[in-house]
């Protein structure tokens, strides 16, 4: 096995997180390398149904190594329910001692900045992502290792004035009530005491997992072991090669392992697919259904966000988006999920190019709110695919789907998902 790396190809959702617990049975290390909270990934385990955020799905194993990279943005709330889940299921974790924190300051940013944004907000999950980052980029996060000592954190925090810079920030809303979906939040700045009270608050129970991450997967590799890295979001989020700016802050590509990580060669590189891709949030999705057909999908898949609860919208497989995903991001086989949601579709088609679009060309924003999808209409099954753990088992249509899957993207599909659970999955 080496090195094996997941990854969304689409706009994030794909079902990564349980593939990546089906693959970590295999594994010794499974480690998160970007994104931070506003991950959601479902596991159902029997008759539960967990979701993860932060720590990798390694957790629901017993005696794996969790780790949780310096690429990632981390919130401490949220982490302390997830370290409890692993304790739980008797797993381990590692977190490095230089992964970001995610302030206050940065969910209030993210919230009041898309608000600001109106009809051109990104529609992000307001989990304080893009601000984490950019201090991480400015090289002032407050980090992991900073809760060792309260003076660490205070050291952070009063440098450079940052405090004073975020309070400017901050003057220009404070006391103001806002909406964000739904909820009223009242915008208040961030003192500098209550905040290290608050992050310290956390501190004896993180502490304890702090250590070298990187130094783990390396030893964890030379010495033969099986080390998974999960990914988050998806290529089409991701902050060079997604829509930008609807994207997330993170490399959502094997770029962002070799960059955290410093792994360059892999194994595999598998790219987690969904027989029918949807997106939550702002951006265009030129395959998205917008009538009856796209509800008819959301509801037969469950599709609403993991994190925020938001209607997923819908569309058509995308052969042209997920051979761009396949072209930048390393992926040399993949996966496809919720095949068994495609049962009984009346209509079913996928794009296999945009009219007038050369195939090389890089979709950016504005091309892909440009392009005009050529669909190819597809002979549909009624076939309940759930018990089908064998390929030869599927009904010839679907069979010829996941082929013009293969032959239109140049790649290997090793796996099909035909439900949630652990076992509704069929490996070639
Ligand atoms: P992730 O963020 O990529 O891990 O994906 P999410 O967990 O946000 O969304 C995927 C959803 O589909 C979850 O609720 C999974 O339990 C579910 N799921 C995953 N694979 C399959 C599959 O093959 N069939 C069905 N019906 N559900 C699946
Ligand atoms: P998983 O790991 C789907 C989307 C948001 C928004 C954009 C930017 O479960 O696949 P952010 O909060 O990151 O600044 O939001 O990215 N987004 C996701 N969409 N699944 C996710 O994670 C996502 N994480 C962020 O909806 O459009
Ligand atoms: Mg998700």
């Amino acid at each position: 096995m080496g090195a094996i790396v997941i990854l969304g190809a689409q706009f994030g959702d794909e079902g990564k997180g349980k593939i990546s617990d089906v693959l970590a049975k295999d594994a010794h290390v499974v480690a998160r390398f970007q994104g931070g909270g506003n991950a959601g990934h479902t596991l159902v385990i029997g008759d539960r149904t967990i979701a993860l955020h932060l720590l990798p799905s390694g957790i629901c194993h017993e005696d794996k190594m969790n780790i949780v990279g310096p690429g990632v943005v981390c919130d401490l709330e949220v982490l302390v329910q997830e370290l409890a889940l692993a304790r739980e299921f008797g797993s381990r974790v590692l977190l490095d001692e230089q992964t970001p924190i995610v302030l206050p300051i940065h969910r209030m940013m993210d919230a009041v900045r898309e608000v600001a944004l109106g009809a051109r907000a990104i529609g992000s999950t307001k989990r304080g992502i893009g601000p984490a980052y950019s201090d991480f980029w400015l090289r002032r996060s407050v980090t992991l290792g900073d809760l060792r000592s309260a003076d660490s954190v205070r050291a952070v925090l009063t440098r450079g004035r940052y405090m004073e810079e975020m309070f400017g920030a901050w003057s220009l809303v404070r006391g103001e009530q806002i909406r964000i979906e739904q909820v009223d939040v009242r915008v208040h700045p961030m003192h500098l005491d209550d905040t290290i009270d608050l992050l310290m608050s956390f501190a004896d129970r993180v502490v304890p997992h702090i250590g070298d991450t990187r130094a783990c997967v390396h030893r964890a590799l030379d010495d033969g072991k099986n080390v998974l890295f999960e990914g988050a979001q998806g290529v089409m989020l991701d902050a060079y090669h997604g829509s930008r700016p609807f994207v997330t802050s993170s490399l959502c590509t094997s770029a962002g392992v070799s960059a955290t990580f410093g792994v360059h060669t892999f194994d595999r590189v598998i790219g987690v697919a969904k027989a029918y891709p949807t997106r939550v949030g702002a951006g265009p999705f030129p395959t998205e259904l917008q009538d009856e057909r796209g509800e008819e999908l959301r509801r037969r898949g469950h599709e609403f966000g993991t994190t925020t609860g938001r209607p997923r919208r819908c569309g058509y497989l995308d052969l042209p988006a997920l051979r761009q995903a396949r072209r930048v991001s390393g992926i040399e086989e993949f996966v496809i999920t919720k095949l068994d949601i495609l049962t009984d579709l009346e209509d079913l088609f996928v794009c296999d190019h945009y009219i007038d679009v050369d195939d090389y060309t890089t979709l950016t924003c504005s091309v892909l709110e440009n392009a005009k999808p050529h669909l190819l209409r597809m002979p549909g099954w009624n076939e309940d695919l759930s018990n089908c753990r064998h390929y030869k088992e599927l009904p010839a249509a679907a069979r010829a789907y996941i082929e013009l899957i293969e032959k239109q993207t140049g790649t290997v599909v090793s796996g099909i998902g035909v439900g949630a659970e652990r076992n509704q999955i069929l490996w070639r």
